[in-house]
Parts: structure tokens; C-alpha cells; sequence
């Protein structure tokens, strides 16, 4: 792939905070490694929102799960991804839109972003198989011993019921 014209590779980058790395998150990530020469899976360090798992946990779920695609590479950020995005060298932000309720929201930071920096967002759409899963849903499913076996990659789900043990051993 690449552009033979110009030299220059097409990169783009998938942000997210990924409190754990879903099937959802992964469909996105492995359609848009298709599309790009490298595909940026970067991990959003928020300071303010308590997480499950730490950032070097999440990175390592994360070079796990895409190790078999040849072109993602895994990072961690904090700032503004338009930042990220310009220290980088990276044109594109790519983002999954699993329903219209998505949309509101990622319209309103696609714009903002792309009037801060005049870095521009695309929409991927979900597989509708995962147009219901968020990893909120997924964590609290998980404490109470519910079976997320199909919603994330196996590693995943063992460290989620890793975590849920320890919860009980607590009580
Ligand atoms: O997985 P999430 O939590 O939905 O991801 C949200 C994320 C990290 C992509 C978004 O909050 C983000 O881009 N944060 C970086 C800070 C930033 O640039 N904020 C301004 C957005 S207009």
C-alpha cells in the first residue's frame, strides 16, 4: 500500500481509553489496519475517570490482541489526541459509531478537533453484532460474575475474571 507517488505512508490512529479492549473495539481495529498503512491503536490516560485496569495493563491487553495484524501499533497518550495526532504525524482520527446515539457526541468532537488542528475524524460503523457493547457494560457484567465470554478476546475475559475473584475474596 502507500502512496507511490508521494512517498508518504497512510496512517491513521484509533483513540480510546479501551478499560478493557472489546470484540467491538477489535472489528474497528482490524478493518481499519486494512485501509491504512499503520493504524495507531493509542490509549487516552484520563487522570479524572477511574479505570479498572492501569494504562500499562490496557497496553498490554491490547499488543496481545492485535499481534496478528502486522501494522497497528499500540501507544499511550494524554493531552488532546489532536496533539497526539500533530507530534505524530498522523492525519486521521478513525472511530467507531455503533448507534445514532454515538453520533451526537462524536460529531461534536470530530468538529471541534478538526477546528482545532484541522485533523479529521472518520466514522467506521460497528458490526451490528457488537452494537450494543461498551466496556462499562462489559466490567459491570463481569464483577457480577456474568459471562462476557463472547463480547471479549480470551485474554481478556480471563483477566476480567481474575479481577471479579479478587472482588469476592474482599467480601
Ligand atoms: O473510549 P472512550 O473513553 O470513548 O475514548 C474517548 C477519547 C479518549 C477518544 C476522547 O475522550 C479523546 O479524544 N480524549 C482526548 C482528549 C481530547 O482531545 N479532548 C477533546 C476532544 S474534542
Amino acid at each position: 500500500m502507500g502512496d507511490s507517488v508521494s512517498g508518504k505512508s497512510r496512517r491513521a490512529v484509533c483513540p480510546g481509553s479501551f478499560d478493557p479492549v472489546t470484540n467491538g473495539h477489535l472489528d474497528i481495529i482490524g478493518r481499519a489496519a486494512e485501509l491504512y498503512d499503520e493504524l495507531v491503536v493509542a490509549v487516552f490516560v484520563n487522570r479524572s475517570k477511574s479505570s479498572m485496569f492501569s494504562v500499562d495493563e490496557r497496553r498490554e491487553m491490547l499488543l496481545e490482541v492485535t499481534a496478528q495484524y502486522g501494522n497497528v501499533r499500540i501507544d499511550v497518550f494524554s493531552g488532546l489526541v489532536v496533539d497526539y495526532c500533530r507530534h505524530n504525524d498522523i492525519p486521521v482520527i478513525i472511530k467507531g459509531l455503533r448507534a445514532v446515539s454515538d453520533f451526537d457526541y462524536e460529531l461534536q468532537m470530530a468538529q471541534m478537533n478538526r477546528g482545532l488542528a484541522g485533523i479529521d475524524t472518520l466514522f467506521m460503523p460497528t458490526n451490528p453484532e457488537y452494537s450494543f457493547l461498551a466496556s462499562s457494560l462489559v466490567k459491570e457484567i463481569a464483577n457480577w460474575g456474568g459471562d462476557v465470554s463472547r463480547l471479549v478476546p480470551p485474554l481478556v475475559n480471563k483477566r476480567l475474571a481474575d479481577r471479579a475473584e479478587k472482588r469476592t475474596d474482599q467480601v
